[in-house]
């Protein structure tokens, strides 16, 4: 399938789901206010990979990622790790609320696909 419809009405505020698309997790969290006010605060030369934020998301409340690790491809596991995001257990990478890369070996952030909203409550990934 080239691309992917979610009903967002499904995932409640602080919660992840994850879907297959082509072959791929992809992770979606609907952030709470206060994981999007973390994301937002952290400063670019904190980070490896620098990237805002808000370039990584079309809406504050919606972040939509593959869910591979960009260290050697494992997927990472949700609500873990030492920033609030994503913790890799295959060498220890950990990622933040965003998705940024901010311990372990891993180079970059986890990598945000193709999205858009069709309305309010539906995503179409691809
Ligand atoms: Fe994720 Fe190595 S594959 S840390």
């Amino acid at each position: 399938l080239a691309k992917v419809e979610i009903d967002l009405s499904k995932i409640p505020e602080g919660k992840n789901v994850t879907i297959k698309w082509r072959g791929k997790p992809v992770f979606i969290r609907h952030r709470t206010p206060s994981e999007i006010a973390e994301a937002s605060s952290v400063k670019l030369n904190e980070l490896r990979d620098p990237q805002s934020d808000a370039d990584r998301v079309k809406k504050p409340e919606w972040l939509v990622m593959i869910g591979v690790c960009t260290h050697l491809g494992c997927v990472p596991i949700g609500e873990s790790g030492d920033y609030g995001g994503w913790y890799c257990p295959c060498h220890g990478s950990h990622y933040d609320i965003s998705g940024r890369i901010r311990k372990g070996p891993a180079p970059q952030n986890l990598e945000v696909p193709a999205y858009d909203f069709e309305d309010d409550q539906k995503l179409i990934v691809g």
